[in-house]
């Protein structure tokens, strides 16, 4: 009877129907009540469902449904769909198999049973799961300090995956959750690796990165004068902070240096040394390091002594910075009379 040609199918599935409305109103609404809540089968796309569904040999008619449409009807495949077939043992097990499943098979699958006094379904609500999928992400970027920085992460999945970012530095704390990140005035001390995650517990998490470069104009955080016995090698040391690194130069008054007869420039990334082979009385004074980048320049003045006449400028500004912080507390009570 099932075993149908395409015309009659639609009238084969409304006297299908009709058959199920026959039986008694009270027998089905019990049967529902037995089961209240819709049992859900979750599965990842791509996976293997199969939806159980046992019977007795009391069975006369029994048949698959997706949503309303029959699947199966008894042994008679209905769909054309090649990825579904039955998983059947004996009289005993009437099972319905989805192979590579997909978001457009979710939905409830009902296994209709009858036999010869009442009709019984049982239906399973298929929810089909997608792992967290990165699809779109920001380019690494340069900017420069101050600028205002948006950046984007865009993934997919089901259910809708949440999206946190961080920064990878020491902390590494959450800064956003949500597509985008927005930077106002980015600082130096936001550069850095940054790391958007997208994860809805359906598999390990996709992680993807950005690379944010801020740029910034020189300045020299470090600037050593030297001591130095006639005779002996003087070394003078700058070190900046910059990007992208800086150039150096290096001065004597207004006379620009270069490696020559004695003098020797080193520059290594953001450090820069003066050699001065064979200190002679000549040598002694002032020198300044200045160090460039597109974004500025900046420079410090440093001191070749001879020894004794020697007075380290960082370090007496040290000392008065210390002698000033022993004693503000004394003054304080004398300030506020
Ligand atoms: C099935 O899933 C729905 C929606 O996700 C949920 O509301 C319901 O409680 C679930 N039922 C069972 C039996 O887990
Ligand atoms: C179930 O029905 C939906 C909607 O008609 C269809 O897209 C899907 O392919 C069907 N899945 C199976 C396994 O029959
Ligand atoms: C950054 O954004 C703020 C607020 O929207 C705006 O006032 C400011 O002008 C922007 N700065 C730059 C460099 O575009
Ligand atoms: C050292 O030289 C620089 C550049 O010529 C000058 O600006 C600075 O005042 C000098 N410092 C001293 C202490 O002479
Ligand atoms: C250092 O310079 C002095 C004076 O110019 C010279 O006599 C001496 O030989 C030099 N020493 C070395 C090691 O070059
Ligand atoms: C060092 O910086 C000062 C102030 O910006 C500037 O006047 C001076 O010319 C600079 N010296 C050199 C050698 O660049």
């Amino acid at each position: 009877m099932w075993r149908a040609s395409r015309p009659r199918l639609a009238q084969l599935r409304a006297s299908f129907f009709r058959l199920l409305c026959l039986l008694p109103a009270g027998v089905s609404v019990r049967s529902a009540d037995m089961q209240r809540a819709t049992d859900n089968i979750t599965i990842r796309q791509g996976d293997t469902a199969v939806i159980r569904c046992y019977v007795d040999d009391k069975v006369s008619k029994v048949a698959w449904l997706n949503r309303s449409n029959i699947i199966f009807a008894g042994e008679d495949k209905w769909s054309l769909d090649p990825r579904v077939d039955l998983v059947t043992k004996g009289q005993l097990e009437y099972s319905l198999r989805i192979q590579k499943v997909d978001v457009y098979d979710e939905g409830p699958y009902t296994c209709s049973i009858q036999t010869k006094q009442q009709s019984k379904t049982s239906q399973v609500y298929l929810i089909v799961q997608v792992p967290a999928n990165i699809y779109r992400v920001s380019e690494d970027i340069t900017v420069n300090e101050g600028s205002n920085v948006t950046l984007s992460c865009l993934a997919n999945g089901r259910p809708d995956p949440s999206i946190t970012w961080r920064l990878l530095n020491p902390s590494a704390e959450t800064l956003e959750v949500g597509e985008y990140l927005e930077i106002y005035g980015i600082m130096r001390t936001q550069a850095g690796r940054y790391e958007c995650k997208a994860s809805n517990d359906v598999a390990t998490p996709d992680v993807k990165y950005v690379n944010v470069v801020v740029n910034y104009p020189p300045f020299i955080k470090l600037a050593k004068s030297s001591e130095t016995q006639m005779g002996r090698l003087g070394v003078l040391q700058c070190d900046a902070t910059a990007v992208p690194k800086p150039e150096f130069e290096w001065y004597r008054d207004d006379k620009r240096l270069s490696n020559m007869q004695g003098i020797t420039i080193q520059i290594v990334g953001t450090r820069t040394l003066l050699l001065v082979a064979n200190v002679t009385e000549d040598d002694y004074g002032n020198y300044t390091c200045v160090a460039t980048n597109r974004l500025g320049r900046h420079n410090a003045s440093v001191f070749l002594y001879r020894p004794g006449t020697g007075r380290d400028i960082n370090g007496s500004a040290c000392i008065c910075l210390s002698m000033w912080l022993l004693v503000l507390p004394l003054l304080l009570p004398l300030l506020n009379c």
